[in-house]
């Protein structure tokens, strides 16, 4: 039988794993696709550090560079992370040395895939990163493949299970945002330095992988990006009332020619699919031409969900075929232009935190008709303890822009207490 030479670069929570599943599994791997995965090489910083298996001398390779020089090495897998250093480094240099690479990176694909891209089509090797998206949800092969007949005009969904977790536990405990990422944290389910889960950033490089694989296009670097710090019980109390959850969801969408990336937190039905959507699970949902509306959702992180994918890349490579790691050639790859998110329309949902008193509620229903929003439904909460009141409003859908005028004027009034809030609404 053909056998495939692999070498492990990195072996920390994700590559210790994905190793002892490769040893138990190289069987039956080897017979379900005729093809042996034969791992030669190890290697990371620290040989002696505590992995719960042991490397001899003849796997481990000092100097992780090293595994690129050696001829009958045929597939690194990098897991090392970080979109520059050693990582960049290694993919970079294995695809010049013509060597295939499989890889979880997805800081490193959402900067450098396009480039990646070029040297691995030129070298007639493989660049895979199916782990790089949403861990055990495979929606990277499922558009190359599964889904390859569809023009597809949407991509939108869950994209981080931490903030989705906490987002959830906020609404199911009715607790601060502290309070659950410290919860979170001890779990094991946001890192000790979560910001880039909770800033936005790590959907942002979900979503320009995802965008860029559904509409034949290189990456684009545009994105409006804003992450769940700010949300407060408050909001998820109020958005529960009005029947809704707040979620971080990412969109990339197709308006004309245009495309528009964006991840905020989004006002969802409860009783809509994303809304039931709860803990640390992920979601991807696509609208194609002809399939429909397509839904796949799993475990989007940890080392089994990202083994799971790792092994799909593992698989195809071992099958054979050299295939185009963004589904098409970079040839036939369009620049596509960026629509700014303040043209689109939304229906939107606004807290203000005022003092309670007589003209105030009138004063910002006038600050909404100037800018041409109109009012769906508004909500009154006095606080008679402290003299202060909450007005909750949702609008009909209005142009971002005007949304965004409304919460500036209205935050510089001297009747606001506390910073007011706007968080867009789904149109699903
Ligand atoms: N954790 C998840 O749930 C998850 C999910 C999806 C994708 N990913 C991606 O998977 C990748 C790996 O993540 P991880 O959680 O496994 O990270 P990790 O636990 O921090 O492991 C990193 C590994 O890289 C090695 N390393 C660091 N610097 C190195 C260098 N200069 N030379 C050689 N090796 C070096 C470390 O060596 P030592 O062990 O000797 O320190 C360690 O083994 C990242 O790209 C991440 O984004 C992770």
């Amino acid at each position: 039988m053909r056998k495939i030479n692999i070498a492990i670069v990195g072996l920390g929570n994700i590559g210790s794993y994905l190793y002892k599943y490769l040893r138990k599994n190289k069987q039956i791997l080897a017979k379900k696709n005729n093809c042996i995965p034969n791992i030669i090489y190890l290697s990371a910083k620290n040989k002696n550090r505590n992995r719960g298996f042991k490397i001899n001398n003849k796997q481990w390779v000092k100097n992780y560079l090293d595994v690129i020089k050696k001829k009958e090495v045929d597939l690194i897998i990098e897991l090392i992370g970080g979109s520059e250093g050693p990582a960049k480094k290694l993919v970079f240099n294995a695809l010049k040395n013509k060597k295939h690479v499989v890889t979880a990176n997805k800081a490193l694909i959402s900067k450098y895939g396009d480039q990646l891209s070029q040297i691995a089509e030129k070298n007639r090797v493989n660049l895979e990163f199916e782990a790089a998206v949403c861990g055990g949800v495979p929606i990277i092969r499922s558009l190359k493949e599964s889904l390859i007949a569809n023009k597809i005009n949407k991509v939108y969904g869950i994209f981080n299970g931490t903030s989705n977790y906490i987002l959830s536990l906020m609404d199911e405990e009715n607790k601060s945002f502290n309070e659950v990422l410290i919860k979170a944290q001890k779990k094991g389910y946001a890192e000790s330095n979560p910001t880039s889960d909770l800033s936005g950033e790590d959907v942002a490089a979900k979503l320009k992988i995802l965008s860029s694989l559904c509409f034949n296009s290189f990456l684009n670097k545009n994105i409006h990006v804003e992450g769940i710090k700010d949300i407060d019980k408050d909001d998820i109390n109020y958005a529960k009332k009005l029947g809704y959850k707040i979620k971080l969801l990412g969109y990339a969408e197709l308006i004309g020619k245009n495309i528009l990336q964006r991840v905020h937190p989004t006002l969802i039905r409860d009783s809509s699919y994303v809304g039931s959507i709860d803990g640390v699970l992920n979601a991807v949902i696509i609208d194609g031409n002809p399939v429909g509306q397509s839904i796949i959702q799993g475990e989007g992180a940890g080392p089994a969900a990202t083994t799971s994918a790792l092994i799909s890349d593992i698989s195809s490579i071992l099958r054979g075929n050299i295939k185009f790691p963004f589904s098409i050639s970079n040839k036939e790859r369009k620049n596509l232009n960026f629509q700014q998110i303040s043209e689109r329309y939304f229906s939107a949902y606004f807290r203000f935190n005022v003092i309670d008193r007589p003209g105030v509620l009138s004063n910002i229903t006038k600050v909404f008709s100037r800018n041409k929003v109109s009012i769906k439904r508004l909500v009154q909460d006095p606080n008679k303890n402290n003299n202060s009141s909450s007005i909750i409003i949702i609008t009909h859908h209005s142009k971002d822009k005007s949304l965004n005028k409304i919460i500036q004027t209205i935050n510089k009034r001297p009747y606001i207490k506390r910073r007011s809030k706007l968080i867009r609404i789904a149109d699903e």
